[in-house]
């Protein structure tokens, strides 16, 4: 019996042939406070994959959660197995927490029984993010929770909720209810012109966060601006230039309407909706968006040009770095770190003030930032255009500079159903952790491929779909019947006409 882990320990050594322990319901389990909820998620695994009740402490075999805070690294573990003893040894609350996702995976791979093995292991990059995208369709609660279990098996600690875009706003927010009852719906030619969507409650909200908290997991809420705006404008109109009313959109791509950056009373509104997301989500994080701004509105408007002539800025490019410097400034004073896409037309180096996800370019400048690459990390991309092999090998350091976090994106303008999303996004996630957490010199691609069959069993633990090894790295015919596939999506999106 060989045993894998993904992503690939630091340093794992198997030290016998035979199994030394078997766990089963006789089994102390001894956890520190400390390590509750490691303990909480390894009973439960064992209840859910082994009908197993929880250890009750009579027989020989003895299982310790513990920490020990003089390890080295931030949310490293160690984890031994010895004669009738697993020890698994965080250097913190999360490094335990990850050593028994390591866990699980061999415990599931020996249906219950070790051999002696030893493995130390912490990660190479602090931020660890997935991001997903509820707004081109809406993803139950439910759905992000298993979304949050596979992130948890991945040792991913970062949840990115794009939470506001054109095609639908996904949050209840009190002081401007029509955001989530107007914004939340839109009338989709691809369901027969009937109101599609839905939004997360306010204890939808508190319910996921102590559920991610539970696995380790900060969540970054987004919402999107001053592009991406479509829904909030449906909802309240005077947020735009023209002030126009209209409605929520099913057309994909990139809309001219965008939050009039002139008017002040477009900054007490984003004002109002921020406070209340960061009271809603205490990361401590938040994503501002930025992305895909066109400036000609602002061109138009004499708000906007007004406030340009006020500020003695040069243009709506300046206007664009003003309206992202204040809403960011507003939100640092209350303690929040902020991101934001980059913006290849129009960003400058924000610095510190404002961390940004660079999706479509490679940064130029020294500011902290986080690789997002659009071409090896957006997994909504079919399997032809981002072969599973092409995920795996990039790596995030060799323009030069280095990220403080990597992220993978599942943006669903084509992903309606929970079978799609998976099937985009595994075997892909795994391929992305094995960069994220594990060292550059321990990536091997080969090994990497012969994990595949333990880490599809355990996607179906959850269950969560995948894409199988064959559909994930296509030969060149069906590579090119994808990529074409790809391509019409977008144009039949882009051409829908509400
Ligand atoms: C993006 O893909 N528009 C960030
Ligand atoms: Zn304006």
């Amino acid at each position: 019996m060989t045993f894998s882990v993904l992503p690939q320990p630091r340093a794992f050594r198997v030290l016998s042939d035979a199994p030394v322990f078997r766990l089963t319901y006789l089994c102390n389990l001894r956890a520190l406070p400390e390590a509750a909820d490691a303990e909480a998620d390894l009973t439960a695994f064992l209840e859910k994959v082994f009908e197993m009740d929880a250890p009750i402490g009579s027989g020989r075999e003895y299982l310790y959660l513990n920490i020990d805070r003089s390890l080295p690294d931030p949310e490293g573990y160690r984890l031994t197995v010895e004669k009738n003893k697993v020890t698994v040894t965080g250097a913190d609350e999360s490094g335990v927490f990850w050593g028994v996702q390591t866990l699980k995976q061999l415990l599931l791979q020996g249906e219950l029984e070790l051999p002696a093995m030893e493995i130390d292991d912490a990660p190479r990059f602090a931020h660890r993010a997935f991001m997903l995208d509820i707004c081109r369709h809406f993803f139950t609660p439910d759905a992000i929770k298993r979304f949050l279990d596979a992130m948890a098996l991945h040792k991913l600690n970062v949840l990115h909720l794009h939470l506001s875009d054109d095609q639908g706003w996904r949050v209840e927010i009190y002081s401007r209810l029509l955001l989530a009852q107007i914004g939340g719906f839109r009338a989709d030619p691809a369901y027969g012109g009937k109101p599609y969507g839905g939004f997360l409650s306010k204890a939808d909200v508190a319910d996921l966060v102590a559920y991610a908290a539970a696995r380790h997991i900060r969540i970054v809420p987004e919402i999107d601006m001053p592009g991406h705006s479509i829904a909030a404008i449906a909802a309240y109109p005077f947020l735009s230039c023209s002030g126009k009313e209209r409605s929520v959109t099913s057309r994909v791509g990139i809309h001219r309407d965008i939050l009039c950056a002139g008017k002040e009373s477009t900054y007490e509104f984003v004002f109002s909706v921020l406070d209340e997301i960061c009271e809603m989500f205490p990361s401590g994080m938040i994503h501002i968006g930025g992305d895909e701004v066109p400036l000609q509105h602002w061109t138009q408007c004499p708000d906007c040009q007004k406030r340009i002539r006020d500020l003695g800025l040069a243009d709506e490019k300046a206007l664009y770095e003003a309206f992202m410097r204040r809403v960011a400034e507003h939100l640092r004073q209350r303690g929040q770190r902020v991101f934001a896409w980059h913006n290849k037309e129009l960003s400058p180096s924000f610095g510190d003030e404002i961390v940004l996800h660079h999706w479509n370019r490679p940064p130029q400048t020294q500011a902290p930032f986080i690789d997002a690459n659009w071409l090896v990390y957006y997994l909504d991309h079919s399997h032809g255009t981002l072969p599973l092999k092409t995920c795996y090998a990039y790596e995030p350091t060799e323009n030069g500079k280095t990220p403080i976090g990597l992220e993978a994106c599942l943006w669903t303008e084509f992903v309606a159903t929970m079978e799609k999303a998976g099937f985009q996004v595994f075997p892909r996630l795994g391929a992305f952790c094995e960069t994220a957490w594990s060292i550059r010199e321990n990536k091997d691609y080969d090994r990497f491929l012969a994990k595949l069959p333990a880490y599809e069993r355990l996607l179906q633990t959850l269950p969560m779909t995948f894409a199988g090894r064959r559909a994930a790295n296509p030969n060149a015919l069906t590579r090119a019947r994808m990529a074409l596939k790809e391509w019409g999506n977008w144009v039949k999106g882009f051409l829908r006409k509400t």
